[in-house]
């Protein structure tokens, strides 16, 4: 490792190292603490220490309140769960698992101009329902609301197409960051501003995968 430099990122508005710029990576580490190693071709690494901020089974119980919630409030009728891909999948497959009222689901995806820098706050759909939400019971399941640009213009979009009723469910909220007003129906866990990864949530698409969530250092 002697012959390594540590890299910069190029953008001090970026976050870490820029993937393009490494050939290699590994990780490793226990339950509380995962390292990360970037090495590029041109001899510049960057180590990336994460720690566990949430372990899977006060995931797992935390999914399994909130369903029991969701599935009281809803006891009776047909909820159709609407995920925000990417991040929300892994939440959406484990919440729908425990939920008692019948469910149908579909996905929609949104990008953000600007997002990993300066977000311009606006949002479009890359990818629409394949349902029609009219008349229904609508969850819209998210996996962390930041500024709340996403989930405020998915909310308004959906509105408008007429559903019976439309609720929104995450299971992270970070209020600290919120440039826009908006409150979920159901929140697992309020989190203070930390970068996490695990659960869904990626850092340049890896670590969805991770069974927890974990503080990128
Ligand atoms: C993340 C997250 C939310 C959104 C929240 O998605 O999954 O959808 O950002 O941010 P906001 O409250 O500031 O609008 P991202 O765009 O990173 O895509 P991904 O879900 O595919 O990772």
């Amino acid at each position: 490792m002697e012959n390594f430099v540590p890299a910069e990122p190029d953008d001090p508005n970026s976050f870490g190292p820029n993937p393009n710029e490494y050939r290699n990576w590994g990780w490793s580490g226990g339950m509380d603490r995962k390292f990360c190693l970037y090495i590029s071709g041109q001899k510049k690494y960057t180590l990336l220490a994460m720690k566990r901020l949430l372990g899977e089974k006060e995931i797992r119980n935390k999914v399994s309140r909130l369903a029991g919630q969701i599935s009281r409030d809803f006891a009776g009728r047909e909820v159709l769960l609407v995920g925000i891909l990417k991040g929300a999948f892994i939440f959406m497959a484990d919440l729908a698992r425990k939920m008692d009222p019948p469910v149908k689901m579909d996905f929609v995806r949104l990008a953000s101009y600007g997002r990993g820098t300066i977000s311009s706050g606006k949002v479009r759909i890359t990818k629409d329902l394949e349902t029609s939400v009219k008349g229904k019971d609508v969850l819209i399941v998210e996996d962390i609301i930041d500024t709340g640009v996403t989930l405020k213009y998915l909310f308004r979009r959906l509105k408008a197409r007429r559903p019976r009723s439309l609720k929104t469910v995450t299971l992270l909220d970070k209020p600290s960051r919120r440039k826009v007003r908006f409150h979920a129906d159901y929140v697992g866990f309020s989190i203070e501003d930390h970068f996490v990864v695990g659960y869904g949530l990626d850092w340049n698409e890896k670590f969805r995968n991770l069974p927890g969530i974990y503080v990128v250092k």
